[in-house]
């Protein structure tokens, strides 16, 4: 719930009690120059012993509610036919309208069932933007991802409510020029992670569908984070306001033939689903799920979380669930904007994105900026934010660059887990960093996975500029900060 306070600003206000709580720890400078630079200035290297705000991702790291915690003390294990997976269909079909239900460990298992299953070699498939493992995951089926977004979903500065939108004119003419045969699906993602959790309109998602449907093409809706996308649109869409965001998903639903999402976002539980009321599509993915995920009443997740799942699907439809990350990411982006650190506006849905390009105007996207940002922000402050530039672009099959739209680091706000002040303290810090930017240069590969790269890659920093930053901060703040 957003609070107005009498000076005017709205404050993030939880609407629950912390009941238990895991200790963390802000280890010194020292500790943490050692950190980043044995896990080769790649957070993902970090352990938590050295971490003292995780913001690296929401995926699997939100707080659950009590009622999901009670729901994984009545699982039942079951290899076949469990009780635990007809209640989260049950759910899933209350919450979504969805008949049949496939279980799978976590939202990339869906999608490589769903390119086993629709996609062949010479593909093409339009989206409002992709996703690391969907991309991944199309492309080594051999299909290409086209993004058909409008021009200002790239500016980081706009403050246009629904950046996710797919651009309508640039969807009818990829369909022309690729053919029907060659579009096994749209794709539309919610609250479209690499843009900055930017969430798409209603009246747009109702165009694309109607488009599709001319060309007979399927739309496949990636719901990982569905109900922010609910939520933007009763916060900004006209008409929406007094609907409920229940309402709202079940509108969205209305025009979905194959839904799929990681439940370690918006549900808090490890797991996630593919969901149709198309039975065809349902029984050509249904003979692959034991293959690759587990029998089709657990599909690789645990029944624990399953029954987790069933609780946390019908609480995303409360409004101070599904605004919770939204609500701490407007707090943030404001708090930064005050301090001249430019961050993606209008805010998103699942963390709040500093530009790096602007950022470190010095730093050439060769050099990896949101990397060399993410791996400052951890040495001054403890906070572990993500790369979302080109280090998390891979290659193209001649080995060249790809330099990515946007060069961000993301500090994700995990659900329920963090306060206004530790928000305050990542602010103060990183616009200490603003200040002293100059001191940040690139960095270069040391070791480069061939997939992914971002996961495992190492790098080393230009110049050494890591140390000076250290003896920097530590001139200011003392050795044990
Ligand atoms: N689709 C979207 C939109 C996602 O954000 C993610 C994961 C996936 C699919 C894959 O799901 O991780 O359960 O296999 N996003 C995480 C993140 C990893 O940090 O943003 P998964």
């Amino acid at each position: 719930m957003l609070i107005k306070l009498s000076n005017g600003r709205e404050l993030p206000m939880e609407v629950h009690k912390v009941r238990i709580v895991q200790k963390t720890r802000l280890v010194p400078i020292e500790e943490r120059l050692k950190a980043i630079q044995e896990g080769g200035y790649n957070t993902f290297a970090l352990r938590t012993k050295d971490i003292f705000l995780d913001m690296l991702t929401d995926s699997g790291t939100n707080a659950m509610s009590d009622n999901q915690l009670a729901a994984m003390m009545v699982s039942d294990d079951a290899y076949a036919g469990s009780e635990s997976f007809y209640k989260l269909a049950q759910a899933i079909e209350d919450v979504l309208g969805f008949k049949y239900v496939l279980p799978v460990h976590q939202g990339r298992g869906a999608e490589h069932l769903i390119a086993k299953v629709f996609v062949k070699p010479g593909d093409v498939i339009p989206m409002n933007y992709h996703f690391t493992t969907t991309k991944a995951h199309f492309e080594l089926a051999g299909a290409q991802v086209l993004e058909i977004y409008a021009d200002e979903a790239l500016n980081t500065q706009s403050k246009h409510p629904f950046k996710g939108n797919i651009d309508i004119e640039k969807l009818k003419e990829t369909i022309k020029k690729y053919g029907v045969d060659k579009i096994p699906f749209v794709r539309m993602e919610a609250t479209t992670n690499l843009l900055g959790g930017q969430p798409f309109s209603i009246e747009n998602l109702k165009q694309v569908k109607q488009i599709a449907l001319e060309h007979k093409i399927p739309l496949v809706y990636d719901g990982s984070l569905i109900s922010e996308n609910a939520y933007f649109v009763k916060l900004r869409e006209k008409g929406y306001e007094n609907k409920t965001i229940e309402e709202i998903i079940k509108e969205m639903m209305s025009f979905v033939d194959l839904f799929y999402l990681s439940g370690r976002k918006c549900s808090c539980v490890r797991g996630g689903f593919i969901a149709t009321n198309n039975k065809e599509f349902y029984e050509k993915i249904k003979p692959w799920l034991p293959v690759y995920e587990g029998f089709l009443t657990y599909g690789g997740m645990s029944t624990k979380e399953i029954e987790a799942m069933a609780v946390g699907i019908r609480e995303m439809t409360d409004l101070n669930v599904a605004g919770s990350a939204a609500e701490f990411v407007k707090y943030f982006a404001e708090r930064f904007i005050e301090n001249g650190v430019s961050v993606v506006t209008p805010p998103g849905g699942l963390a709040c994105h500093v530009d790096a390009t602007i950022f470190l105007p010095h730093v050439p996207q060769s050099q990896y900026p949101a990397g060399a940002l993410a791996a400052a922000i951890y040495i001054v402050s403890g906070v572990r934010s993500m790369e979302r530039g080109t280090i998390s672009m891979d290659r193209d099959p001649d080995g060249n660059e790809v330099f990515s739209d946007l060069e961000l680091a993301r500090l994700a706000i995990p659900r329920r887990v963090y306060t206004v002040s530790q928000i305050e303290y990542v602010v103060d810090r990183i616009s200490w960093l603003f200040k002293h930017r100059d001191l940040i240069k690139g960095l270069r590969f040391i070791e480069e996975p061939p997939v992914l790269r971002f996961f495992f890659g190492k790098l080393e920093p230009i110049d050494d500029w890591g140390r000076k930053l250290g003896e920097v901060f530590k001139k200011e703040f003392g050795a044990n900060f």
